[in-house]
């Protein structure tokens, strides 16, 4: 026997016997038989047993196994091979078109009856809506040929071959093909039919394409439709007095369609042979004096890009996923979705147009794992696969047409440059001039009509912004995004609100994309969540994966209520009078009259008064200043000294779609007064005794001056401590070596420091007392180095009350920032219920505060860890004035001079350093408490830029002071 080679999986041709792409819609009269289910599925390791017996006619399939369809195989079994990620590389040699033999290949049957009232006359098409990475398709023992395009929608002519009963749908899918050259994105590799497949009755004089244009005038306020059909038919739109034969334009004045408005008129194309729904949205694209306009305006895009993920269903997204995603979007300001890096299911879109998202829509093409090889052989500058890139930008494009929400067409991501794309854009703006063209690779901006980038820094975005920026002429006139910025991996991403300034400062940057909307982690059952390496692949990118806003469960993190504050679309800040508040509406069209506003007084983080805030219904771009009322200095919580704080918020004012009346869509807080530095806590004075150092309510080691217990309550290890588990943002990348903080502090030791006492003293402070300090002087520094922190620490008390002052003081050269500064400590495991005055509710870092909202706040310890899939620093509360652990019983209260960030957990830094997977978190027998002065900022160096130079200075001297006090047992103060 001879195998062909290289077979049809193997050539450059898109496929072969499939209809033309049209038009994808969800409803209409035309009856259709979804055949998603229990298939009949058999795994082979390799492509090249050439028996096709299986389609044939009458083959018994009883002793094949099972699979779902839509899903994933891979993830539907342990036999059946393991899912594979890889980011840029190819996970196989590149050698284009070639596969390796090594070729997991299903091949499935689905047997189906036609239900009793099919229509007899017509015909009928088979769709896949998603086959990754390519299908040979055989009804009833016929072949109708073969498809390649794993995210794109393939249709073949059945008609004749089907039969009313016992019909046999066989299809062979193939891990590996010529098109997964094309498909190299960063994600899991991951075979199977993953979209749905249906079977849709075809009536006579039913359309096959049709192209609804819909355009906005705003200098008149009219839309003009028409809807382009290749059969005749009519098109009403009753809401709107239309009824027009296809093809005619029938201008009306008409409410536009936007993301923040999102209108739609349900219509219908009626032809003699179906009755199509239509949702038309009226809207007009333009980039006007270098500037990207949706009905004349300038729109900013507050993005994130989405790749389609489930963490049991890789790819394979149920419809309420779909809405989940949407609606969690809505609920967090995010305005814009760029489809990253393929076009989603299309039902992702009709949501889009539903609830209000600006949408790039990207065609299925990446390319990345040939800029390893030098991009030598790169299918976008080889004219042999322009046919395959023209097949698949036809198909993105005629599927999804007639969504509203899609304003921009990509072409791909990251697939270099060549006369394949020019080809692709060519083609796209011919068939489709209403709509703008991104390509982030195009650099010359030749073929598109925004420049785009990803991860530009802070300082380039500005040069951008001011148009001083050097590149070709043609580029400098064009509209700039952010195609990717922010990189969501793990802890982070730090920056957003620098950004965010600068998009509204310059006209010309309109936004951007976070990197990216969910993690990919994969459910697992001792590991909590997979990512790459934990299937055994050969080449793989770790936890690279893992890069989103929302951990794989759609658990929102915490940086995406960082983003949701950052871009929120109304501003509440310091107006000119101390009195009012200044509301500013930064939405790019609606007004203000879907939300209610409030306001209240907190002293000391209790609140003490609220109530509604009449706000004017502002339009888009205005701002007023709004009077507050008298503050309500005397509620329940008043306290002569506290420190006093407005906080408006701004809510809906009903239900919406995507979430209930009073759901808070801004907020801003305002300071009335300072706070007021805890009371000094001296005069008492030490005793020295067996051993042991007596002062206040402390108890110490006298010969380490190391505390044994405060307040009653022991306590293990209290000391100065810099480490922190790198985050993935500090461990940086190869891109910028100087800021891999993760690697370079443990090169200098940073995660095992020594500590020198020098002196044990118990000492007099000026004007105080004899005796009434006790003094430890350190010397805090890595082996094999010779920079230090010395660091001396100072315990004063009132008797009631404990004061630890520390002063740090750098010796040595030190060329890197500290991960952060403060003291560490061991408090009993029992000591678990949390309460603080400070920021919160989740955690902040220098660059990621802005969500972080000053009030009172409580939980257990294990609620203030956030579970990034990879283990790494979190949780940290900023601002904090006071903190309390307790347990019922006992209760310790640390207030901080000045406000420190703290953080609980039940395991040390070191053990959540050396973690790898949730699943390695263990909790001890202790709970341990960090009291942090300082923090390094987050930033984004995981892929973009670091951390801004404020948010990671050297080190530098530093002086800071807790307070210690067991509330309850004494009088606490605040
Ligand atoms: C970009 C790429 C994305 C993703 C990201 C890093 O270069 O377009 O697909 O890989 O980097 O997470």
């Amino acid at each position: 026997m001879r195998l062909s080679t290289p077979s049809w999986y193997e050539d450059v041709s898109p496929g072969r016997g499939v209809l033309p792409p049209r038009a994808w819609y969800a409803r209409s009269d035309a009856a259709a038989l979804p055949l998603d289910g229990t298939w009949r599925f058999r795994l082979s390791p390799t492509a090249d047993h050439a028996d096709e017996s299986f389609a044939a006619e009458g083959y018994d399939a009883r002793d094949w196994g099972e699979v779902t369809v839509p899903g994933h195989w891979v993830l539907q079994g342990e036999d059946r091979g393991a899912p594979a990620y890889t980011n840029v590389v190819y996970p196989f040699p590149v050698d284009p078109p070639r596969v390796p033999t090594e070729n997991p290949t299903g091949d499935h049957l689905r047997r189906f009856d036609l239900p009793d009232d099919w229509p007899e006359a017509g015909g009928a098409v088979l769709r896949f809506d998603g086959v990754d990475s390519c299908a040979r398709v055989w009804l009833n023992g016929r072949e109708l040929g073969e498809f390649k395009g794993s995210r794109l929608p393939h249709e073949f002519s059945v008609g004749r071959i089907l039969r009313p009963r016992g019909n046999v749908l066989a299809v062979r899918v193939h891990q590996w093909s010529s098109g997964s050259y094309l498909e190299d994105q960063d994600q899991w590799w991951l075979p199977g039919i993953f979209r749905g497949v249906t079977l849709l009755h075809r009536p006579e004089g039913a359309p096959g394409d049709f192209f609804v244009h819909a355009s906005y005038d705003h200098a008149d306020g009219t839309g003009t439709l028409r809807v382009v059909c290749d059969v005749p038919g009519r098109v009403t739109v009753p809401e709107l007095g239309v009824d027009v034969a296809t093809g005619e334009p029938v201008t009306v004045p008409v409410e536009a369609w936007t993301a923040e408005t999102p209108r739609l008129y349900a219509g219908e194309l009626a032809t003699a042979g179906e009755r199509i729904p239509l949702r038309v949205g009226f809207r007009t694209v333009r980039v006007e004096n270098g500037v990207l306009t949706v009905n004349g305006r300038r729109v900013l895009f507050r993005g994130v890009n989405r790749h389609e993920f489930h963490p049991d269903h890789g790819r394979c997204l149920d419809p309420a996923t779909m809405r989940r995603d949407v609606e969690l979007m809505k609920r967090h300001n995010v305005n814009a979705v760029r489809t990253s890096h393929y076009p989603p299911h299309p039902a992702f879109l009709d949501l889009c147009d539903e609830y209000g998202l600006w949408v790039i829509d990207e065609c299925d093409l990446e390319t990345h794992g040939f800029q390893r090889l030098g991009w030598r052989g790169n299918p976008v500058d080889d004219a042999r696969w322009t046919p395959a890139l023209l097949d698949r930008a036809a198909r993105m494009v005629e599927r999804d047409k007639n969504h509203p929400s899609v304003i921009l067409w990509s072409l791909g991501n990251e697939c270099g440059t060549g006369a394949g794309l020019g080809a692709m854009a060519d083609a796209i703006r011919e068939r489709d001039p209403s709509r703008l063209l991104h390509y982030e690779g195009d650099r010359s901006c030749e073929h598109t009509d925004v420049y785009s980038r990803m991860y530009a820094s802070h300082d380039e975005v500005d040069e951008i912004g001011r148009r001083a920026d050097e590149g070709p002429a043609a580029r400098g006139a064009l509209p700039f995004v952010l195609c990717e910025y922010a990189h969501a991996m793990g802890n982070g991403p730090g920056g957003l609100a620098a950004y965010q300034r600068l998009f509204e400062t310059y006209e010309r940057c309109q936004g951007g994309f976070v990197w990216e909307w969910i993690d990919h982690g994969l459910t697992h059952p001792v590991h909590g969540y997979a990512y790459g390496g934990d299937f055994g692949e050969e080449l793989h990118d770790g936890n690279f994966v893992c890069d989103g806003l929302l951990f794989p469960d759609r658990t929102p993190s915490p940086g995406l209520a960082e983003f949701k504050k950052v871009v929120e679309p109304v501003r509440l800040g310091a107006a000119r009078d101390a009195g009012a508040v200044r509301v500013t509406n930064l939405r790019d069209f609606a007004d203000l009259s879907d939300l209610s506003f409030t306001w209240s007084f907190q002293v000391d983080g209790e609140t003490t008064g609220s109530g509604p805030l009449k706000v004017p219904v502002l339009a888009a771009g205005e701002s007023a200043e709004v009077d507050l009322p008298e503050p309500p200095e005397h509620g329940p919580g008043h306290r002569p000294a506290g420190e006093r704080t407005w906080t408006v918020r701004a809510e809906l004012a009903r239900d919406t779609r995507w979430a209930p009346a009073g759901h808070e869509v801004a907020w801003g807080q305002l300071p009335v007064s300072a706070r007021r530095p805890p009371a000094p806590a001296h005069g008492a004075r030490a005793v020295v005794r067996d051993g042991r150092i007596v002062l206040g309510p402390g108890v110490f080691d006298a010969r380490t001056g190391a505390p044994l217990t405060l307040c009653g309550v022991p306590l293990a290890g209290l000391r100065l401590d810099v480490w922190r588990a790198p985050t993935d943002n500090d461990n940086g990348s190869a891109r910028r070596p100087d800021e891999r903080f993760g690697r370079l502090w443990r090169e200098l030791g940073l995660h095992r420091m020594r500590h020198r006492i020098d002196a044990v003293s118990v000492d007099r402070t000026p004007g105080e007392a004899a005796g009434d300090t006790l003094t430890v002087l350190t010397r805090v520094a890595p082996a094999a180095r010779d920079v230090a922190l010395r660091t001396a620490y100072r315990w004063t008390s009132d008797g009631t009350r404990l004061r630890l002052a520390v002063s740090v003081t750098p010796e040595g050269e030190w060329r890197l920032p500290l991960p952060r500064l403060g003291v560490t400590l061991g408090l009993p495991a029992t000591l678990d219920e949390v309460v603080w005055f400070g920021g919160g509710p989740g955690e902040a870092y220098p660059d990621t505060r802005e969500a972080a909202r000053l009030g009172r706040w409580h939980g257990t310890v294990d609620d203030l860890q956030t579970p990034y899939v990879r283990p790494q620093e979190n949780g940290a509360r900023i601002d904090t004035r006071w903190v309390e652990l307790g347990d019922g019983t006992d209760r310790l209260r640390v207030e901080g001079d000045p406000a420190f960030w703290f953080a609980a957990r039940r395991w040390t830094d070191a053990a959540l350093d050396a973690a790898t997977h949730r699943g390695d978190l263990v909790p001890g027998g202790s709970v341990w408490l960090r009291l942090d002065h300082a923090q390094q900022g987050i930033g984004s160096g995981s892929c973009g830029p670091g951390v801004l130079p404020e948010f990671g200075p050297l080190p530098a001297p530093a002086a800071f002071a807790f307070t210690f006090t067991a509330p309850g047992r004494e009088p606490a103060a605040s």
